[in-house]
């Protein structure tokens, strides 16, 4: 007995001082430096659609004014409410059409040209390009809506505009406030051409592999025509042109042909006829005859894939363990799109972007009490994995740029205060509950090398 326990001891002790040596051998080695491997158009375009692709990279690169007479800054419709002044200011790293750089361009625009907005606490310099969704109404009725971060109260190109930021930090202090961050927009277009039966025969086809694991999965679809809905962190948008309109209103506060009406228009602070962007009328003096709205479409839908990084052996041994740990079961590595009318590269091509494009429970830990169509308050789609390997933060919310910290929060059962606030335990039940449980404790049982294979893996994407 005795010497049992000494041997328990001594191979703890052991243990202590192997430990340190095992984790540091197991670590995110970050963002592969190098060219961005992403940005250019889908290869083999017809020249018709290469001549759009370049009109419409320019147009997502431009910069919102509220009247677009200031130099460098000339395209117009900038608020009353704005989290951004241009599409190519969040969606930036690793290049154009890529998600938040390393550092935080919302600092600096909260003052810019006099603007009296202050910086809300969860916006910092080194931190994620942030916006803000509160998940509750004073009364206790569901939100959920974007609060512009800012407001063009004091700009000099806004005289007279008095309208007040949000109160961010009283919302705060209710754990009323939830972030999302920027996802990017490569490869998309092959993505908006993918089938419906393509994406539900992808799911089929891993059902019973799925239910061993405790792994469901469903898509949001659209209430006007029923087909499955794909873009954004819980899936909750149809199309590029429509996330395109949407993110210029909400984002920019561009009113358009899609999204009409201002958001918070109230006396003194609309400066322009409205819609601010349509297609034509406006824009007469710009080269192409299309809205920004349709320009920013066709640059995401006309935007190629990201390139992987080369492979090794590390890699490929962690691109296997991706899948026969279930990794793969939500995060497909491989789908076929459908007939392209841009280019015949494109079509019926398959492409890996690392995603069922499917809503999951994610449990509580990463839940955040925002419901979109079908996707309840911890449901998200599976985060497409491609290009991940230069980017920088990481979760719907950006919490962490290390990828072990956002792989072990699959499976955190963390507490949410604010569930309880106002008397409801609507999360009790999905507490602890994330379907990912299972398959990050098969990626908790590997070895140390074996964690590190994936890590590399994923930062070849
Ligand atoms: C202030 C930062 C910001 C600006 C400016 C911005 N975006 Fe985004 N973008 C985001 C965030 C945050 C998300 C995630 C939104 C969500 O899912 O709720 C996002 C997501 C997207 C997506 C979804 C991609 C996917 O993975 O499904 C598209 C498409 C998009 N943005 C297009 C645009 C366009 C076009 C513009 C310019 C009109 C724009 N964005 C301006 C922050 C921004
Ligand atoms: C049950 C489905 C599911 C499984 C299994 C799963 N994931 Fe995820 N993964 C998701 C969802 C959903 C998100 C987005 C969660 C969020 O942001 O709140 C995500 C996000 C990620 C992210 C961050 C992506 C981003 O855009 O920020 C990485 C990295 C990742 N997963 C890797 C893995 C790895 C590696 C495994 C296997 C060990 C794995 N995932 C298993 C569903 C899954």
């Amino acid at each position: 007995m005795k010497g049992h326990k000494m041997l328990v001891a001594f191979v703890c002790l052991g243990l202590l001082v192997i430990a340190p040596a095992g984790l540091q051998a197991q670590h995110d080695p970050g963002p592969r430096g190098g060219a961005a491997d992403a940005g250019g158009p889908l290869p083999n375009l017809k020249p018709e659609a290469q001549a759009l692709f370049d009109q419409a990279l320019m147009q997502f690169q431009e910069v919102q004014s509220v009247s677009g007479d200031i130099e460098g800054e000339d395209s117009g419709g900038l608020g009353p409410t704005f989290n951004g002044n241009g599409c190519a200011m969040c969606h930036k790293q690793p290049t154009i059409g890529g998600t938040s750089p390393s550092l935080n361009p919302q600092v600096a625009l909260a003052k810019l040209h006099n603007a009296s907005n202050t910086v809300p606490s969860f916006v910092t310099a080194n931190g994620p390009v942030r916006e803000a969704r509160f998940v509750r109404n004073r009364d206790g009725s569901p939100d959920g809506g974007v609060h512009g971060l800012f407001t063009i109260a004091g700009r000099d190109d806004a005289p007279g505009c008095n309208l007040e930021q949000p109160d961010f930090a009283r919302q705060l202090a209710f754990n009323n406030v939830v972030f999302r961050i920027p996802t990017p927009v490569f490869g998309l277009g092959l993505v908006e051409n993918t089938p419906d039966v393509v994406l539900r025969a992808n799911l089929a086809a891993t059902r019973d592999a799925r239910y061993r694991l405790g792994i469901g999965g469903r898509f949001n679809t659209s209430g006007n025509d029923g087909t499955i809905t794909r873009f954004g962190w819980k899936a909750q948008n149809k199309s590029l042109l429509i996330f395109a309109g949407e993110a210029y209103n909400v984002e920019q506060g561009v009113t358009n042909e899609v999204f009409p009406d201002e958001r918070a228009g109230v006396d003194g602070c609309v400066f322009n006829s409205l819609p601010e962007d349509v297609n034509g009328i406006s824009n007469e003096d710009r080269v192409s005859p299309f809205s920004d709205t349709v320009n920013f479409a066709i640059f995401m839908r006309l935007a190629a894939a990201p390139t992987p990084g080369s492979e090794t052996d590390s890699t490929r041994n962690g691109s296997n363990l991706f899948n026969s740990i279930g990794c793969a079961l939500c995060h497909s590595p491989s789908l076929t799109a459908g007939p392209s009318v841009f280019s015949s590269t494109a079509d019926q091509v398959t492409y890996h972007p690392f995603s069922d494009f499917a809503l999951h429970h994610m449990g509580s830990g990463l839940a955040d009490g925002i419901t979109q169509g079908a996707a309840g308050a911890d449901e998200f789609r599976s985060a497409p994995l491609w290009g991940i390997g230069q980017r920088l933060f990481f979760l719907h919310d950006g919490r962490t740029s290390d990828l072990l910290q956002a792989i072990e929060a699959h499976a955190d059962c963390g507490d949410k205060s604010w569930d309880r606030h106002d008397g409801h335990d609507r999360f009790q039940r999905s507490h602890c509950d994330s379907e990912a449980n299972g398959v990050v404790r098969n990626f908790n049982n590997l070895k140390p090398s074996q964690v590190q294979d994936i890590l590399n893996f994923l930062r070849s994407l």
